[in-house]
Order: structure tokens, then sequence, then C-alpha cells
């Protein structure tokens, strides 16, 4: 076991390094080539990933996928995608071809409100801390003068304050629930800032309340369910044929009865919500947005009828096929890392720079598509087929296949089966041949 270390933090980079591969590693070298390998040869660009976070010693690459076709609401996008997963890309950009010749999607915002809170405990009658609530609630908002002031001047701030009786779920529990406007940027820091304002001002307030009150913490909610966007795709059953469509009816009806499982069946929505979060995430993280964030409020939302349930929905009504889906999306396309991370700029400037609210439907657009496409190879082919063809290439490398295998390989298992054993056998055949 190693010994502790104290002061780490303050070590130079090479410093940790050394450390962790005299304290890790038994083939030191091979270790810091790894590290160094990952580092950008441009020192400027490094030293800003360096900052990002502490403790950096190299950079975790992950690939920078483009998905193209996608109409929305009549407008063309390529979306970027961050995601290791082999099919993600690929099912993203069959659904929006599949969907642009169908019309595109249509997608709204339909709320943009963020909330935060400052819980606290009291321990004397309610009536009266009511009545100090209201005389205090204007120098609230009053003492954030300083920190709204850009926010109010672009049209957001705080929207409203309230207080909230938790007594009976918790001894002497009180929260003040701010609302918030925050336009094109996600908030955080925003709404936190406002938060501790009100929680300091609150606090040197009641000393002139009975009873004593005091401040538990002052945080934003990442459940944001007034902060909603809608995105759905229709078109009368026949057109839905194609050429792995071949009865439309049949397709409509059993991809129907797919959403309808997972809108009622906890163990299958989670694997629905996880294909959802897979075109989700992905543009999350390459526009620099806060992935954690979005997955904590949007199973939550899942959840919020009191039995975790399909984020889609699925209708057929006078022979016409929708699909659609709704979900909490609190987004930035200013501040935090998007004026820093240059493919993050990068991307947002794909997606021809967006403000928060086209942010919100390009991503809640990226995610029914994924959910489009996976619901369509699991009532059709079956998820493996399409999977294996795109995990080929992770097995190929992992076999370190040359090019010239890779080209025979993969022309090979256009009409063969991929499984992990038929590529080793087929390799081997190549190599003792
Ligand atoms: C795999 O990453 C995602 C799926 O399992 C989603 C689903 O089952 O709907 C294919």
């Amino acid at each position: 076991m190693p010994n502790a270390i104290s002061g780490f933090s303050k070590l130079t980079k090479p410093e940790k390094i050394e450390w962790l591969l005299d304290t890790y590693f038994s083939d030191k070298e091979a270790a810091r080539t790894l590290v160094k390998q990952y580092w950008n040869s441009d020192e400027k660009l490094q030293k800003l990933h360096d900052e990002f976070i502490e403790n950096t010693i190299t950079n975790y690459y992950l690939p920078l996928g483009i998905a193209p076709n996608f109409l929305i609401n009549n407008k063309l996008y390529t979306i970027p995608m961050a995601i290791e997963e082999s099919s993600v890309v690929a099912a993203a950009s069959k659904a929006a071809k599949f969907w642009m010749d169908r019309g595109g999607f249509k997608a709204e915002v339909i709320s943009t409100e963020k909330i935060g809170q400052v819980h606290f405990t009291y321990n004397s009658d309610f009536e009266s801390l009511k009545t100090f609530f209201e005389t205090v609630k204007p120098k609230l908002i009053a003492s954030t003068s300083d920190i709204t002031k850009n926010m109010k001047r672009r049209g957001g701030g705080i929207l409203d304050i309230e207080l909230k009786d938790k007594s009976k779920d918790l001894d002497n529990y009180y929260q003040l629930h701010a609302t918030f406007e925050t336009l094109d940027a996600m908030g955080a820091n925003f709404i936190n800032s406002c938060l501790e304002q009100f929680a300091k001002t609150f606090k040197n307030e009641a000393t002139k309340l009975k009873g004593d009150l005091d401040i538990v913490m002052s945080i934003l909610s990442n459940y944001v369910p007034n902060c909603l966007v809608r995105a759905e795709v229709s078109c009368p059953i026949s057109e839905l044929k194609s050429k792995d469509i071949a009865n439309p009816k049949l397709f409509a009806d059993k991809f129907k009865q797919a959403v309808n499982i997972a809108e009622i069946e906890p163990y299958r929505a989670v694997t629905h919500n996880k294909g959802i979060m897979n075109g989700i995430d992905a543009v999350v993280l390459a526009t620099g947005n806060d992935f954690r964030a979005v997955e904590a409020g949007v199973h939550a939302f899942a959840s919020r009828n009191g039995r975790y349930s399909s984020l889609t929905h699925c209708s057929i009504n006078d022979g016409i096929f929708k699909f659609w889906i709704e979900i909490p999306l609190a987004l930035g396309t200013v501040g935090g890392l998007t004026s820093l991370h240059p493919l993050v700029k990068f991307s947002l400037e794909m997606l021809e720079k967006p403000s928060a609210k086209d942010l919100m439907q390009i991503v809640a657009v990226a995610g029914l598509a994924q959910n489009f496409a996976a619901l369509k190879s699991l009532t059709t082919t079956g998820i493996q087929e399409g999977h294996m063809k795109m995990h080929l290439m992770n097995i190929l490398n992992q076999f370190e296949a040359t090019p010239e295998e890779k080209t025979h390989l993969i022309e090979y298992f256009k009409t063969n089966v991929v499984t992990h054993s038929a590529v080793a056998e087929a390799i081997n055949n190549i190599r003792i041949n």
C-alpha cells in the first residue's frame, strides 16, 4: 500500500507525474511515454487544459464525431458528438437521414426557468417566519443588485423567491426557493452567487426575528422541470416504408409497443433512456456543457410520477405515426467552457452559434433520433447486427490488424456475422495463409 502524500497539489506537474510513476508503475518508462504521448505539443493549448482542473497529468481523449443531415425546424444542422461508443454517431446519422426525407424534426422550448434554494432551519412558529420573509424579500432581491445587473440588462435575472415550509418532512427545515432566467448561460455561477447573497442578507436580517434561524446551505438545483424542451417527428404510416421497413404498419405498431413497454416497465425504461442519453450526453459534452447535471435532472424527471418511465412517447392516430420527447435541459452557450475549450468553440460554430434555446432543441432532437434508431433496430433486426458491425473496428484494433487485414476483413464481415471469436478466427486464417 502506498504512503499517503501531503501537499500533493503544491507539487509541479513533472513532480506529480514522477510521484505517480514511482508509486504505481513497474514499467515507469512506458507509463511516462504514455502520459507524454497524450500531451499537446502546443504548450499554450496544453496549459489551458492543465488549468481546467487540479492535478492534471495528461489529457484523456474522446473521439469527436459529426452527424450531418439533421433537419430541425426546417434548418439543416451537422451535430457534433463526443462519445466513445462505436455505434452512436452512425445511428444518429442514419436516423437524421431517415427523418430528413420525411419532413425533419420539429422542436420547441416550452420553458426556461432555473431553480436554486437556500436551505435553513428555524425553531419557532411558521407564521412569524412568513411575516418576516414577506418584509425581507425586497431586501433579498436588492442585495443582489451588483450580481444581477448585467443579467437584468440582457432580460434575465431573479424571477421570484418563495418561502417553503418543509418542517413536516424534516424538523425545523425551511427553504427559500428561488427561480431564475439565465438566458444563454447555464447560470450555475450566477444562481449560486445570488443564493449565497440571499443567505447572508436573510441571516443578517434574522436578528429581528424571534427564535433561531440557521443557514444550512445555498445551491442551485439540477432538477429543472420548468426548463423544458420538446422534439418530435411524425409522418403518415405509409411513409415509414424504406429499405429496412417493408411493412410500415407492422413496424409502427411494434415500435409503439416498444415505447409503451418503456413507459410502464422501469427495467426497460432505464435502458431505453440510456440509449436516449447516448445522443444527449454526446452533444452536451461536445458543446462544453455539464453532462452530470443533465443526467441527474433528466432521470429525476423520468421518475416524476413516482415510477421511473420512458422519456419518449409514441402515438398512432388516423394513420399518422408520431414520436416525441419532452425533457428538462439546463444548457449554456456562453460562459464556462464554451469560451475556453477550442473544440467546444469549434462545435458551437459548427452549430452556427446557437442560443441556449437553440441548443436545447438540438440536444433533444439528438436524444430522440438516438432512441428512434435504437428502437428501429431492436424491433426489426435486433441490436447486435449493427452494433457488432460498428464494433468490428475495435476488435480488429485489439488484434492489431494491419490496414490490409482491415480492408479484407471489413469486406468479409459485410456478409458474415461479427462475433469476437469469428474475427479472431478470420484474422488467424489470413495470418497462417
Ligand atoms: C446501447 O448503448 C443503447 C441501447 O441499449 C438502447 C436501447 O436498448 O434502447 C441499444
